[in-house]
């Protein structure tokens, strides 16, 4: 059987946690593959609000596997606290998480790089979540990184020191500041999470697809915040798209199946860089109002604007998305009038492909507008507003592939299945 993906089509928080949750009934196991605590996917069960990190958002449901696979990066602080805080819960959190031996752990001086280096960039800064993420994913691919296998070894303590020590002298090229270092801590949450089942994922995941298993791949983050083809350098440090699940999981690219992107109805951005269809008016700040546009990991407003069509369909294009579930949709129940972008001025020149550096200032984003539809969606109706209905069928032939999820609450259930 397949390995199904889900990832974010935008510049993340697109409603990823909400969708796996819905979908997660249908799979042996959810996985995560790359990203970290950077990310923050918001889940409602009956009528009470989630906000998961690092553990993957079947989470809540009895009977599936949950990993975290090898291409994730660890903080085992923020991890031990989800832990707790889904055990409050109920969450029979033990049972259901599997940690891959080969993901990396984030260490409170990665934290330290991840800040120092931002204060550096003053206001060139990408807006790191300032999980220490960037680097982390150095150390991986400088070859320097510790892994949660690591933590069996007898000189563990010695590894953590010698990386520390080498992070000592990277960091002497800033200026000092003060911070939290909190390693005790930290030592203490390697011992709670050693408890838990670790697994060698690229094993473990083809074992349960050559069973005839079910896996979704559970994306962080979103395409445009991709390390190769999102608004470089205003990225995260991971390959947020379909082609990092086989690297973030051990699984081949033959095994992929349905490609599930995830787009908000709008588009927002939290952090630095581009967002070509950002807006600065009423309407930007309506969408925010509505959609609660708040960070879900570090609470910052989100910058709002709206849907950006050749964006959209180049992620498609990387993705391999074979059908989208479109977020939000109820926030646009509001507006008299919807507009999409769906070409390009660059250098005087129309075009449907977005161009080579967004940060260059050279372009401008055409847009089309629709009627609003004026009323609120509900998942009762058999018929949907013509007005929607319109502007769904320009989405679908413009990006040419089907809608068929269309989600009009934060709730498991607030959704139109077309
Ligand atoms: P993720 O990172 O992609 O999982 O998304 P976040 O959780 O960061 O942000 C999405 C926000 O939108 C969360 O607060 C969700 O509860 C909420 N949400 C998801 N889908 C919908 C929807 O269809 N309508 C509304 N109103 N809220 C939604
Ligand atoms: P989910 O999975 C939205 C953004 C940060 C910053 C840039 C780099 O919830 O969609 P990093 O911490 O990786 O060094 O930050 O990426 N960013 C996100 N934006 N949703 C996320 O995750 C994000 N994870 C990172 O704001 O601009
Ligand atoms: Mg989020």
């Amino acid at each position: 059987m397949a390995v199904d993906v889900l990832i974010g089509l935008q510049w993340g928080d697109e409603g990823k946690g909400k969708i796996v949750d819905y979908l997660a009934d249908k799979y042996d196991a959810i996985c995560r593959f790359q990203g970290g605590p950077n990310a923050g996917h918001t889940i409602y069960v009956k009528g009470e609000k989630f906000v998961l990190h690092t553990i993957p958002s079947g989470i809540f449901r009895e009977g599936v596997e949950n990993v975290i696979g090898n291409g994730v990066v660890i903080d085992p602080i923020t991890l031990r606290k989800e832990i707790k805080g889904l055990e409050a819960l109920g969450v029979d959190v033990r049972s259901r998480l599997k940690i891959a031996r080969k993901s990396h752990l984030i260490l409170p001086s990665h934290r330290y790089l991840d800040a120092a280096s931002e204060k550096a960039k003053g206001d060139k800064k990408i807006g790191s979540t300032l999980r220490g993420i960037g680097p982390t994913y150095m150390d991986k691919t400088g070859r320097n990184g510790l892994r949660f296998g690591d933590t069996d070894a007898p000189n563990f303590k010695e590894k953590y020191q010698d990386l520390k020590k080498r992070h000592e002298t990277i960091a002497a090229i800033y200026p000092a500041f003060e911070f939290e270092w909190n390693e005790e801590e930290w030592f203490e949450c390697i011992d709670f999470l050693k408890d838990f089942e670790r697994v060698d994922c690229e094993y473990y995941l083809n074992d349960i697809l050559d069973k005839g298993g079910k896996i979704l791949a559970e994306g962080a983050q979103g395409v445009m915040l991709d390390i190769d083809f999102g608004t470089y350098p205003f990225v995260t440090s991971s390959n947020t798209i379909t082609a990092g699940v086989c690297t973030g999981l051990g699984v081949a690219p033959s095994k992929i199946g349905e490609v599930i992107g995830i787009s908000k109805a709008y588009c927002t951005r939290v952090g630095g860089g581009p967002f070509p269809t950002e807006l600065f008016d009423d309407n930007g700040k309506k969408l925010q109002d509505l959609g609660h546009e708040f960070g879900a990991t570090t609470g910052r407003p989100r910058r709002c604007g709206w849907i950006d069509l050749v964006q959209l369909r180049y992620s498609v294009m990387i993705n391999g998305v074979t059908q989208i579930a479109l977020t939000k949709s109820d926030i646009m129940d509001n507006f008299d009038e919807i507009v999409v972008a769906d070409r390009y001025l660059v250098d005087d020149k129309e075009t449907d492909q977005l161009p080579y550096d967004l940060c260059i200032d050279n372009y401008k984003p055409l847009y089309k507008t629709f009627k609003g539809w004026n009323t609120t969606l509900s998942s009762d109706d058999k018929e949907l507003p013509d007005a929607f209905k319109e502007y769904l069928e320009y989405l679908e032939s413009f990006v040419k592939v089907p809608i068929p999820i269309v989600s009009i609450g934060p709730e498991r259930d607030a959704l139109i299945i077309r």
